[in-house]
């Protein structure tokens, strides 16, 4: 069970919520969002998602996607540096991907850097894998943006693996997981 002790739980992004966003953003990406992506995507983006995870009343972790057709595509998310490597990144991710299936999607697709070894190791635990390369992706250093894809969300391993995963994350706001059952082959 991840963090036992501590009161966690996940709710929709608004936008009282991004100065406390904002600040995670500054601290942990090499190039945070400018200023008003947030505002714009939660006013302007019907396909944008945002959540917040909050523990004891503050605002610890948060991440997004956009729906697009049968593919979810997650945009961002962020653990605040001193929460990092405690399992909330998982929770985070695990909202997303729960989301993803709560959406219709059949199918979650992301980038990440190369170097960036624990997102990798978050991903790769979900059962993500890298499947392309976007070249000179990073702005900042010019770096490769890797791609990486779930399979098929429905497909009995992978959500396996989620429900296991699930299974182990008592968070208000998580959401129903799929039924192990749907679909059926
Ligand atoms: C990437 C990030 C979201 C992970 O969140 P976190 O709370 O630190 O990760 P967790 O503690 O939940 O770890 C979940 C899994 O990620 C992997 N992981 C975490 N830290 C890792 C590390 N340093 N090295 C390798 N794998 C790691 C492990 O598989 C881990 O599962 P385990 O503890 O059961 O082994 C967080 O570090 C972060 O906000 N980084 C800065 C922003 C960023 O890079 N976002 C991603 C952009 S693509």
């Amino acid at each position: 069970m991840v963090m036992i002790g501590q009161r966690l739980a996940i709710k929709a992004m608004e936008f009282a919520d991004i100065p406390a966003v904002r600040a995670i953003e500054l601290d942990v990406f090499p190039t945070p969002w400018p200023s008003n992506a947030y505002h714009r995507e939660l006013s302007g983006n019907r396909s944008a998602h945002y959540s917040c995870l909050w523990s004891e009343s503050e605002l610890a972790a948060y991440g997004g996607l956009w729906s697009v057709g049968e593919e979810a595509h997650v945009t961002t998310i962020g653990v605040r540096r001193s929460d990092q490597g405690k399992g909330l990144g998982k929770v985070m991710f695990a909202a997303l991907v729960n989301r993803s299936y709560a959406l219709g999607a059949n199918f979650v697709s992301l980038e990440v850097r190369p170097t960036n070894e624990p997102a990798i190791g978050l991903y790769e635990a979900f059962g993500f894998k890298v499947m392309g390369r976007r070249r000179g992706y990073y702005t900042d250093n010019g770096e490769d943006a890797m791609v990486m894809w779930s399979d098929l969300i429905h497909a009995p391993a992978f959500k396996e693996r989620f429900l296991g995963i699930v299974a182990g994350i008592d968070v208000p706001g998580l959401g129903q997981p799929p039924d192990p059952e749907w679909p059926k082959d």
